[in-house]
């Protein structure tokens, strides 16, 4: 049989890995040189944004909170179907997610039902680019502008997709990214959060590490609370080696998913047909329902592949239940965090690899 597929794996070069063997023996190894190339870079793909990297996603989202004034007694509009930071970050800052249905065919945010969410309590709105397909910024922008809302991007799982021919990252208000191990781009751990106004540079400095403020030879001053969420120079470097390859990485994402769409025929519901913006983070199938999702995993396994499932709904979580939301409130979060699997997909898959998931999942689903 051939070897294992796994649904992800990242591909790192020999430059990047001689590259970190330099830092590790460099006397320096935290936040450093490495890590500001690494945010220049971020920002000259940006657009010349201001850019600040973080230990992790989950960590800029937070900050990306704290910086648009999120806290007690706020409201933040969210999906019910991401990776649980999206919601847990909310919380943590003091505020309540409040959660509306997806759109069923894109998976994303039903940007209909954020508009009617609205309410005086409401301070921000936190989209998330679900497998790197991006929520209508035009849709997404008219709203936060008509109700006066910051917006925080979670578009962790987004970079490297655009929105109308401009990279995401290099528009709007908050855009947070992350370079998890799973991501197109990673730092093994890491995460990026682009601001709107080269103002709140200092700001998210010092959330980003214990409020601390240095001046001269040897002055401190902390008058805010912050975090310990700086990135190491030993990711940097790993990162600064993976961004020269995002665009062939995505170019070879959008390949393979084509050829997802050419071979797949076991039924269930494929993503949308995005070779625009997206980036291809993943390839996501709705099971049919009549199939049980745990046997399908188990079945694939026995067969070779790897499949992941990327989320439960949230809000269906204990800890989310016990702040009151219940099963049925959201029906297409609910169905689809039931049933959705994710497929194999990176950039060194070859296209054989594609039609051996999909002959492996036509049998699996027989
Ligand atoms: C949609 C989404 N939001 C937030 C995060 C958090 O990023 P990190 O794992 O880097 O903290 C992730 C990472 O998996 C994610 O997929």
């Amino acid at each position: 049989m051939s070897a294992f597929l796994p649904f992800t794996r990242p591909q790192i070069d020999e430059a990047t890995i001689a590259g970190v063997g330099e830092v590790l023996r460099s006397g320096w190894i935290t936040a450093g040189p490495q890590v500001k190339a690494f945010e220049a870079e971020l920002s000259r793909l940006c657009a010349g944004r201001a850019v600040r990297s973080f230990c992790s996603g989950t960590a800029a989202l937070e900050v990306a909170l704290r910086l648009a004034g999120v806290g007690e007694g706020d409201e933040v509009i969210t999906t019910p179907l991401s990776w649980v930071a999206t919601a847990n970050v909310i919380l943590e800052v003091g505020a309540r997610p409040v959660f509306v249905d997806v759109d069923p065919a894109t998976r994303n945010i039903d940007l209909d039902l954020v508009e009617k969410a609205v309410n005086p309590k409401t301070r921000a709105l936190l989209p998330v680019d679900l497998a790197g397909l991006p929520v209508d910024r035009d849709r997404l922008y008219s709203i936060s502008t008509r109700n006066k809302l910051r917006v925080i991007e979670d578009a962790a799982q987004s970079f490297g997709a655009s929105w109308r021919g401009k990279p995401v990252g290099s528009f709007g208000d908050l855009v947070a990214f992350s370079f998890h191990a799973n991501k197109n781009i990673t730092t093994a751990e890491g995460g990026a959060l682009v601001l709107p106004d080269p103002d709140m540079v200092s700001s998210c400095e010092k959330l980003r590490l214990q409020g601390v403020v240095r001046s001269g030879e040897d002055g401190m001053e902390v008058d805010v609370l912050g975090g310990k969420w700086n990135l190491t120079d030993i990711a940097a470097r790993i990162g600064l080696g993976q961004l020269p390859h995002l665009q062939a990485f995505t170019e070879r994402r959008r390949a393979l998913a084509k050829r997802y769409f050419e071979r797949w025929d076991a039924g269930g519901e494929l993503p949308p047909r995005d070779f625009e913006n997206s980036n291809w983070h993943m390839f996501q199938v709705v099971l049919p329902e009549r199939a049980e999702r745990g046997r399908f995993i188990a079945a694939m396994r026995d067969q070779g592949i790897g499949v992941g499932v990327h989320y439960p709904a949230m809000h269906l979580f204990a800890l989310y239940r016990q702040l009151g939301w219940r099963a049925g409130q959201f029906p297409h979060a609910e169905r689809v965090g039931r049933s959705i699997v994710t497929l194999p997909l990176f950039p060194a898959m070859s296209d054989d690899d594609v039609a051996r998931v999909c002959a492996a999942a036509a049998k699996a689903l027989a």
